[in-house]
Protein backbone atom coordinates (compact mmCIF):
# COMPACT_ATOMS: atom_id res chain seq x y z
CA UNK A 1 0.00 0.00 0.00
CA UNK A 2 1.16 3.46 -1.04
CA UNK A 3 2.20 5.53 1.99
CA UNK A 4 0.24 8.82 2.39
CA UNK A 5 2.43 12.00 1.26
CA UNK A 6 2.00 13.22 4.78
CA UNK A 7 4.09 10.42 6.25
CA UNK A 8 6.27 10.59 3.38
CA UNK A 9 7.24 13.99 4.67
CA UNK A 10 7.61 13.62 7.77
CA UNK A 11 9.98 10.93 7.27
CA UNK A 12 12.36 13.09 5.07
CA UNK A 13 15.81 13.30 6.29
CA UNK A 14 15.89 15.53 8.87
CA UNK A 15 12.60 16.37 9.42
CA UNK A 16 11.57 14.31 12.42
CA UNK A 17 11.48 17.85 14.98
CA UNK A 18 10.49 21.30 13.79
CA UNK A 19 13.99 22.54 12.57
CA UNK A 20 13.16 25.94 11.03
CA UNK A 21 12.14 27.40 14.32
CA UNK A 22 13.61 30.15 16.24
CA UNK A 23 15.96 27.74 18.50
CA UNK A 24 17.89 26.33 15.12
CA UNK A 25 17.79 29.61 13.61
CA UNK A 26 19.58 31.04 16.69
CA UNK A 27 21.86 28.68 16.77
CA UNK A 28 23.27 28.34 13.41
CA UNK A 29 23.76 31.85 13.39
CA UNK A 30 26.23 31.10 16.83
CA UNK A 31 28.58 28.47 14.25
CA UNK A 32 31.52 30.49 13.26
CA UNK A 33 32.03 31.56 9.38
CA UNK A 34 34.95 29.64 7.51
CA UNK A 35 38.51 31.44 9.01
CA UNK A 36 39.74 33.76 7.03
CA UNK A 37 42.18 32.16 4.57
CA UNK A 38 45.85 33.23 3.87
CA UNK A 39 45.16 36.19 0.85
CA UNK A 40 45.65 33.88 -1.95
CA UNK A 41 47.30 34.88 -5.30
CA UNK A 42 44.77 35.83 -8.21
CA UNK A 43 43.15 32.63 -9.28
CA UNK A 44 44.04 31.16 -12.97
CA UNK A 45 40.74 31.58 -14.86
CA UNK A 46 40.58 27.68 -15.46
CA UNK A 47 40.12 27.36 -11.44
CA UNK A 48 37.05 27.27 -9.92
CA UNK A 49 36.27 29.58 -7.63
CA UNK A 50 36.46 27.73 -4.11
CA UNK A 51 32.41 27.25 -2.90
CA UNK A 52 32.04 29.76 0.87
CA UNK A 53 31.67 27.16 3.96
CA UNK A 54 31.49 27.54 7.33
CA UNK A 55 32.66 25.35 10.03
CA UNK A 56 31.16 23.34 12.92
CA UNK A 57 33.17 22.54 16.24
CA UNK A 58 31.78 20.12 18.47
CA UNK A 59 34.26 20.13 21.59
CA UNK A 60 32.09 17.39 23.32
CA UNK A 61 32.81 14.62 20.46
CA UNK A 62 35.80 16.39 19.53
CA UNK A 63 35.55 17.18 15.94
CA UNK A 64 35.49 19.79 13.50
CA UNK A 65 34.24 19.91 9.78
CA UNK A 66 33.03 22.91 7.22
CA UNK A 67 29.69 22.76 5.56
CA UNK A 68 28.75 24.56 2.22
CA UNK A 69 27.20 28.02 2.28
CA UNK A 70 26.21 28.23 -1.16
CA UNK A 71 26.16 26.03 -4.17
CA UNK A 72 28.21 26.25 -7.47
CA UNK A 73 25.35 28.34 -9.04
CA UNK A 74 25.89 31.22 -6.08
CA UNK A 75 22.68 30.35 -5.02
CA UNK A 76 22.39 30.18 -0.95
CA UNK A 77 22.20 26.86 0.37
CA UNK A 78 20.11 27.56 4.29
CA UNK A 79 21.65 24.78 6.11
CA UNK A 80 20.51 24.76 9.92
CA UNK A 81 21.23 22.79 12.95
CA UNK A 82 18.22 20.26 12.83
CA UNK A 83 20.40 18.09 15.52
CA UNK A 84 22.65 20.28 17.93
CA UNK A 85 25.79 18.54 18.63
CA UNK A 86 25.09 16.41 21.73
CA UNK A 87 26.85 13.97 23.52
CA UNK A 88 26.87 10.06 22.43
CA UNK A 89 25.02 9.03 25.66
CA UNK A 90 21.99 11.43 25.03
CA UNK A 91 22.29 11.20 21.17
CA UNK A 92 19.21 9.65 19.29
CA UNK A 93 19.60 6.13 18.28
CA UNK A 94 19.69 5.11 14.17
CA UNK A 95 19.56 1.16 14.93
CA UNK A 96 17.03 -0.58 17.04
CA UNK A 97 20.22 -1.70 19.66
CA UNK A 98 20.60 1.71 20.05
CA UNK A 99 24.48 1.83 18.77
CA UNK A 100 24.90 3.98 16.00
CA UNK A 101 23.73 7.67 17.01
CA UNK A 102 23.14 10.60 14.75
CA UNK A 103 25.22 13.08 17.16
CA UNK A 104 25.05 16.48 15.32
CA UNK A 105 22.51 17.03 11.74
CA UNK A 106 22.20 19.91 9.62
CA UNK A 107 19.15 20.49 6.73
CA UNK A 108 18.32 22.37 4.14
CA UNK A 109 14.75 21.27 4.01
CA UNK A 110 13.95 23.45 1.16
CA UNK A 111 16.63 21.96 -0.97
CA UNK A 112 16.65 18.56 0.48
CA UNK A 113 20.24 18.98 1.59
CA UNK A 114 21.54 16.87 4.88
CA UNK A 115 24.56 17.03 6.63
CA UNK A 116 24.80 14.61 9.85
CA UNK A 117 27.65 12.99 11.95
CA UNK A 118 27.01 9.51 13.49
CA UNK A 119 28.58 7.42 15.55
CA UNK A 120 28.94 4.01 17.25
CA UNK A 121 31.01 0.85 17.67
CA UNK A 122 32.09 -1.24 14.26
CA UNK A 123 29.96 -3.98 13.50
CA UNK A 124 29.63 -7.18 11.44
CA UNK A 125 32.76 -7.66 9.13
CA UNK A 126 35.21 -4.64 11.24
CA UNK A 127 34.93 -6.25 14.70
CA UNK A 128 37.20 -9.18 14.57
CA UNK A 129 39.78 -7.30 12.80
CA UNK A 130 41.89 -3.78 13.80
CA UNK A 131 41.09 -0.69 11.49
CA UNK A 132 44.65 -0.61 9.93
CA UNK A 133 42.70 -4.21 8.48
CA UNK A 134 40.08 -2.20 7.33
CA UNK A 135 39.44 -1.35 3.35
CA UNK A 136 37.35 1.61 2.73
CA UNK A 137 35.40 -0.21 0.98
CA UNK A 138 34.46 -2.47 3.98
CA UNK A 139 34.19 0.56 6.34
CA UNK A 140 31.72 2.06 3.81
CA UNK A 141 29.33 -0.66 3.59
CA UNK A 142 28.95 -1.47 7.09
CA UNK A 143 28.51 2.08 7.66
CA UNK A 144 25.60 2.09 5.28
CA UNK A 145 23.97 -1.29 6.75
CA UNK A 146 23.66 -0.41 10.03
CA UNK A 147 21.66 2.55 8.53
CA UNK A 148 19.55 0.03 6.40
CA UNK A 149 18.54 -0.96 9.35
CA UNK A 150 17.33 1.58 10.49
CA UNK A 151 14.92 2.16 8.40
CA UNK A 152 13.67 -1.23 8.45
CA UNK A 153 12.53 -0.42 12.37
CA UNK A 154 11.45 2.60 11.90
CA UNK A 155 9.00 1.64 8.83
CA UNK A 156 10.30 3.87 6.58
CA UNK A 157 11.35 1.92 3.03
CA UNK A 158 14.72 0.33 2.90
CA UNK A 159 17.08 2.59 1.13
CA UNK A 160 19.23 0.24 -1.52
CA UNK A 161 22.74 2.13 -1.37
CA UNK A 162 25.74 1.71 -3.83
CA UNK A 163 29.21 2.48 -2.67
CA UNK A 164 30.85 4.30 -5.94
CA UNK A 165 33.87 5.19 -4.84
CA UNK A 166 35.92 4.46 -1.74
CA UNK A 167 39.33 5.35 -0.53
CA UNK A 168 41.79 5.04 2.51
CA UNK A 169 43.46 8.69 3.84
CA UNK A 170 45.90 9.23 6.60
CA UNK A 171 45.02 12.74 8.33
CA UNK A 172 47.41 13.56 11.61
CA UNK A 173 48.59 9.87 11.45
CA UNK A 174 44.75 8.49 11.89
CA UNK A 175 43.14 6.43 9.02
CA UNK A 176 39.76 8.40 7.51
CA UNK A 177 37.68 6.10 4.69
CA UNK A 178 35.99 8.28 2.47
CA UNK A 179 33.25 6.93 0.42
CA UNK A 180 30.66 8.59 -2.17
CA UNK A 181 27.24 6.57 -2.79
CA UNK A 182 23.96 6.46 -3.94
CA UNK A 183 20.83 5.71 -2.71
CA UNK A 184 17.65 5.21 -4.44
CA UNK A 185 13.92 5.23 -3.21
CA UNK A 186 14.33 8.14 -0.20
CA UNK A 187 11.47 10.94 -1.82
CA UNK A 188 12.57 14.25 -0.70
CA UNK A 189 10.21 17.26 -0.14
CA UNK A 190 10.64 18.26 -3.38
CA UNK A 191 9.54 15.52 -5.14
CA UNK A 192 7.58 13.81 -2.49
CA UNK A 193 5.84 11.62 -4.73
CA UNK A 194 8.28 10.32 -7.23
CA UNK A 195 11.27 7.58 -6.90
CA UNK A 196 14.57 9.72 -6.17
CA UNK A 197 17.91 9.19 -5.76
CA UNK A 198 20.41 11.03 -3.73
CA UNK A 199 23.60 10.88 -3.88
CA UNK A 200 26.13 11.47 -0.85
CA UNK A 201 29.59 11.97 0.17
CA UNK A 202 30.87 10.37 3.39
CA UNK A 203 34.12 10.01 5.95
CA UNK A 204 34.41 8.02 8.54
CA UNK A 205 37.32 8.44 10.79
CA UNK A 206 38.10 5.93 14.15
CA UNK A 207 38.74 7.05 17.58
CA UNK A 208 38.94 4.61 20.69
CA UNK A 209 37.09 5.36 23.31
CA UNK A 210 37.74 5.39 27.25
CA UNK A 211 38.05 1.58 27.66
CA UNK A 212 40.10 1.00 24.33
CA UNK A 213 37.70 0.09 21.86
CA UNK A 214 37.30 1.88 18.92
CA UNK A 215 34.02 3.97 17.66
CA UNK A 216 33.53 5.40 14.24
CA UNK A 217 32.65 9.08 13.59
CA UNK A 218 31.11 9.17 10.17
CA UNK A 219 30.36 13.03 8.09
CA UNK A 220 28.14 12.19 5.40
CA UNK A 221 26.49 15.05 3.08
CA UNK A 222 23.91 13.90 0.97
CA UNK A 223 21.83 16.08 -1.74
CA UNK A 224 18.97 14.64 -4.42
CA UNK A 225 21.04 13.78 -7.61
CA UNK A 226 19.57 16.33 -9.59
CA UNK A 227 21.68 18.99 -7.32
CA UNK A 228 24.82 16.45 -7.36
CA UNK A 229 26.66 18.56 -9.82
CA UNK A 230 26.36 21.74 -7.85
CA UNK A 231 27.57 20.29 -4.60
CA UNK A 232 29.60 17.90 -5.48
CA UNK A 233 33.01 20.38 -4.67
CA UNK A 234 31.60 22.08 -1.65
CA UNK A 235 30.60 18.64 -0.56
CA UNK A 236 34.45 16.98 -1.50
CA UNK A 237 35.75 20.06 0.41
CA UNK A 238 33.65 19.43 3.48
CA UNK A 239 34.35 15.95 3.59
CA UNK A 240 38.61 16.83 3.27
CA UNK A 241 37.94 18.83 6.37
CA UNK A 242 36.41 16.55 8.74
CA UNK A 243 38.84 16.25 11.27
CA UNK A 244 38.78 14.45 15.16
CA UNK A 245 40.87 16.89 17.35
CA UNK A 246 42.63 16.63 20.35
CA UNK A 247 40.14 16.33 22.99
CA UNK A 248 40.15 18.81 25.12
CA UNK A 249 38.58 19.00 28.65
CA UNK A 250 35.26 19.48 27.82
CA UNK A 251 35.66 15.99 25.38
CA UNK A 252 33.20 13.38 26.53
CA UNK A 253 34.09 9.71 25.26
CA UNK A 254 30.97 8.14 23.54
CA UNK A 255 31.27 5.20 26.22
CA UNK A 256 31.43 7.65 29.06
CA UNK A 257 28.33 8.01 31.55
CA UNK A 258 26.55 5.50 29.28
CA UNK A 259 23.08 6.51 31.92
CA UNK A 260 23.39 10.08 31.13
CA UNK A 261 20.87 11.61 28.97
CA UNK A 262 20.99 14.85 29.74
C1 LIG B 1 23.91 9.63 3.97
O1 LIG B 1 22.64 10.23 3.86
C2 LIG B 1 21.78 9.61 2.91
C3 LIG B 1 20.49 10.40 2.90
O2 LIG B 1 19.96 10.59 4.16
C4 LIG B 1 21.54 8.17 3.30
O3 LIG B 1 20.75 7.52 2.32
C5 LIG B 1 22.87 7.45 3.42
O4 LIG B 1 22.65 6.14 3.90
C6 LIG B 1 23.78 8.19 4.38
N1 LIG B 1 25.09 7.56 4.39
C7 LIG B 1 25.80 7.38 5.50
C8 LIG B 1 27.15 6.81 5.31
O5 LIG B 1 25.41 7.69 6.60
Amino acid sequence: MQQPLQQLQQQAPGSRRAVLGLGAALLAAQIAPARAEEPAPAPLPQQPALPPMKVLRDDTLAYEFEYPAETAAGKPLPLLLSRKPERYSSAAPLTADARQRIVCELADLIDAVTVSVTVGPPSGILKGRTPDQWTARQVAEQVLIDRSTARITTGQRVSLNSVEEASRQERDGLPYFVFEHVSQGSPTLRTATLETYRHALAVTAVRPGLDGSPYLYTLNMSCPQELWGDLEAAFQRGVDSFRLLPPSSKYVAPDQDPWRFF
